[in-house]
């Protein structure tokens, strides 16, 4: 078994995360700044395949355009040196005091045609260093009452911007698709498209809806008390599984972004099954990166930042590992038949019946035995649990 990352596992991750210092909403820092190239070439070293970031991440808000273009000059070089690629770029609409009513649906219309500016010239960093997924996470985009926003010009305001930044990439020939991150609440009191459910009725509604798709975090749906591998699951079924931010969450409270698996591991167990198994026909439900969102916790000093690293690829491939194991076990294809999940696939009518034909079919009703149901005709998902659970801690 190997646990070792490697390229091919295409893991990436954001360099705000590796990059966080330490300050939250009780205290500032507790980490030194660490600079993008240290940070590429550390990547590299311990096995993943890709960088992520935001404008802001790279070069302070505010940059004159020299400093900008030095940063990214640095990163391209690191970039370079190491292989380390960048999959997907986002724009931080939330940090900047100008954005503290939101980017895209702040009341304030002059916000709005800035962070639409600010965007712009994002995706044209985006498509120059080769990203394919542009995540939009509208963490401002909300309201803490009731009165201070029209939620319906709001959708209305998102809509309008996703569909110029839509025309924008079409018009420029950029191949790069659109993914929105749904999330519940934090730092808004709410944010609108709070969970991927919302977000998917959204994107329907856009011009372009075949070029936006989802970026959903573990942690996020989890702050809903969502089953975030059930969600996953609607969005492969929607063609809407984009890219994907995972780490671990705790319950119900605040976005706590640890380590993957180190929140419901049984549910990220079901997650990588899903994820590497959940095709029809068998094999990866999901081609994309398998992307870190987490915080190393501000208790870590730098060796901490890397163990925690190696942590999210090593929790990923040891579920991978355990999800082949439960999925080649004859018990687990016993269990599974016997739980009829094979026969869900099997539509309900058969091909060319129609409703007359069932209306005739008496073993459908007239000699359907449903009373057998009471006290018979067990599912045995129990069962079927246990033995995940057995194979989720190492015992068969
Ligand atoms: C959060 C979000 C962000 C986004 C990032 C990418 O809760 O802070 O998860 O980390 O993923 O802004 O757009
Ligand atoms: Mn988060
Ligand atoms: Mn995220």
């Amino acid at each position: 078994m190997s646990i070792t990352p490697t390229k091919a596992d295409r893991f990436s991750f954001g360099l705000w995360t590796v990059g966080y210092n330490g300050t939250d909403p009780f205290g500032g820092p507790t980490r030194p700044a660490l600079d993008v190239v240290h940070v590429v070439e550390k990547l590299a070293e311990l096995g993943a395949y890709g960088l992520t970031f935001h404008d802001d991440d790279l070069f302070a808000f505010g940059s004159t355009d020299a400093e900008r273009q030095t940063q990214i000059d640095r990163l391209k070089q690191a970039m370079a040196d190491t292989g380390i690629v960048v999959p997907m770029v986002t724009t931080n609409l939330f940090s900047a005091p100008v954005f503290k009513d939101g980017g895209f649906t702040s009341n304030d219309r002059q916000v709005r045609r800035f962070a639409l500016r600010k965007v712009l010239r994002n995706i044209d960093l985006a498509a120059e260093l080769g990203a394919k997924t542009f995540v939009m996470w509208g963490g401002r985009e909300g309201a803490e009452y009731d009165s201070a926003k029209d939620i319906q010009a709001a959708l209305a305001r998102y809509k309008e911007a996703v569909d110029l930044l839509g025309q924008y990439v079409v018009d420029k020939g950029y191949d790069l698709r659109f993914a929105i991150e749904p999330k519940p609440n934090e730092p808004r009191g709410d944010i609108l498209l709070p969970t991927l459910g919302h977000a998917i009725a959204f994107i329907n509604s856009l011009e372009r809806p075949e070029m936006v798709g989802l970026n959903p975090e573990v942690g996020h749906e989890q702050m809903a008390g969502l089953n975030f591998a059930a969600g996953i699951a609607q969005a492969l079924y929607h063609g809407k599984l984009f890219h994907i931010d995972l780490n671990g969450q705790r319950g119900i409270k605040y976005d706590q972004d640890l380590v993957f698996g180190h929140g419901d591991l049984h549910n990220a167990f079901a997650l990588v099954d899903r994820l590497e198994h959940g095709a029809p026909g068998g094999g990866p439900a999901y081609d994309g990166p398998r992307h870190f969102d987490y915080k190393p916790s501000r208790t870590e000093d730098e060796q901490g930042i890397w163990d925690s690293v190696s942590a999210n690829m090593r929790t990923y491939l040891l579920l991978k590992e355990r999800a082949d194991a439960f999925r080649a076990d004859p018990e687990v294809q016993e269990a599974l038949r016997a739980a009829k999940v094979d026969e869900l696939r099997t539509p309900t009518l058969n091909e060319g019946e129609s409703y007359d034909d069932l209306l005739a079919d008496r073993s459908a009703f007239e000699d359907f035995d449903a009373a057998a149901y009471l006290g018979g005709h067990g599912f045995g998902f129990v069962r079927l649990q246990q033995l995940a659970t057995e194979h989720l801690l190492g015992a068969r």
